[in-house]
């Protein structure tokens, strides 16, 4: 670069017969123009010779006009490979459904890992997530995106889903049955072959990219999942049934995530897997991994045992008194 200048000054000086190059200052700008999703840097460099603009000079940069791709989906992206043990071939699969552009449904339990499984096979795709949490509320246009003003007029602004067909990312939406029905019919095109986002607002037909999958979960012990979901949506998706993981995963799993030792995570275990057994005999939901873990935490951070058990698992999972006192009986036979 120091060479370059040189050879530039000298160049400056010989042509304008200027015996001092010290008077030859160079001003080096780089102007920005920011497109769809590319910024365009062109750099431009105007000569003063003693303190005058010499606009006649004109500075030829190489590789001017330098291209740079903005990642509109950068701050989806996993920087941190989250903690996620495998449970039966889950992951070849999902990374299969992945590959050959196939929607994908996950059905199960709360708090059994669902979330954290899309979170993991984000990571190892490389390709960002957005998540959506559904509720009754959510329409389909919180999902394509919106109409927005500024100072300088009205633009358009991409929802979640509408991001993730056009730069290609994972758009995982949880819950999806509690989505208002317009979200159904919204995401029809997009799980057949056609893989398009029509933005009724502007017009556009968004032809999702290649990177793009769509995947939803729901809990089927919910009520709204039986009404919810029509036949021409769910006949759209692969399914997979997913669990709580098996006892051996599951220990390792409350051991890892709460810092408990391997012999605690082990009880807590098999009193959560006691506790499934009274799902539908009084109890709408066993435990889930998600409360033993907040159970070992507690543990692991002084609380006693009977406190733990109490309130990371007994309280939330009912509001009835005879089965409390059931739940709270096996704990004081465990420990
Ligand atoms: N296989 C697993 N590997 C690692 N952690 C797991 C696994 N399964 C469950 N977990 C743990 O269980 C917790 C709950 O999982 P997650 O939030 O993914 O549940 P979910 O199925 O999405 O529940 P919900 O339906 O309520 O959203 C996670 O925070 C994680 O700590
Ligand atoms: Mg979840």
């Amino acid at each position: 670069m120091t060479n370059d200048i040189k050879k530039m000054d000298d160049i400056i000086s010989s042509t304008m017969d200027i015996k001092r190059p010290s008077l030859i200052k160079r001003l080096f700008t780089i102007n920005e123009t920011v497109t769809e999703n590319k910024v365009y840097l062109t750099p431009k460099i105007d000569v003063y010779v003693n303190g005058e603009s010499q606009p006649d000079i004109k500075v030829e940069i190489k590789d001017a006009g330098l291209e740079e791709k903005i990642d509109s989906l950068a701050e989806y992206r996993l920087s941190k490979e989250p903690f996620y043990l495998t449970q039966n071939g889950e992951s070849k699969l999902f990374q299969t459904a992945f590959e050959q552009k196939l929607p994908f449904m996950l059905k199960g339990p709360t708090g059994c890992g669902k979330t954290r499984f899309v979170e993991h096979m984000a990571y190892h795709l490389g390709k960002p997530l957005i998540t959506v949490s559904c509720q009754e509320d959510l329409s389909a246009s919180d999902l394509t995106g919106r109409i927005m003003l500024n100072q300088r007029g009205t633009y358009w602004q991409d929802g979640p889903l509408a991001l993730a067909a056009r730069y290609g990312g994972l758009c995982y939406l949880d819950e999806v049955v509690e989505a208002r029905n317009d979200v159904m019919v919204l995401i029809h095109s997009l799980t057949d072959h056609r893989r398009i986002l029509p933005i009724d607002k502007t017009g556009e037909v968004i032809k999702a990219h290649d990177d793009f999958m769509l995947v939803v979960s729901y809990n089927p012990n919910y009520q709204s999942a039986l009404k919810g979901m029509k036949e021409s949506t769910r006949q759209r998706f692969l399914a997979l049934d997913f669990d709580y993981p098996s006892r051996e995963l599951e220990i390792d799993v409350v051991k890892k995530e709460s810092y408990i030792s391997h012999s605690d995570a082990a009880k807590l275990v098999d009193f959560g897997r006691c506790l499934r057994q009274m799902k539908d005999k009084g109890l709408k939901e066993g435990a889930s991994t998600r409360l033993l873990i907040y159970a070992g935490q507690l543990m692991h951070s002084g609380v006693d045992q009977y406190t733990a058990i109490k309130s990371a698992i007994a309280s939330p999972l009912t509001d009835e008194p005879d089965i409390y006192k059931s739940i709270m009986d096996l704990a004081k036979a465990k420990w």
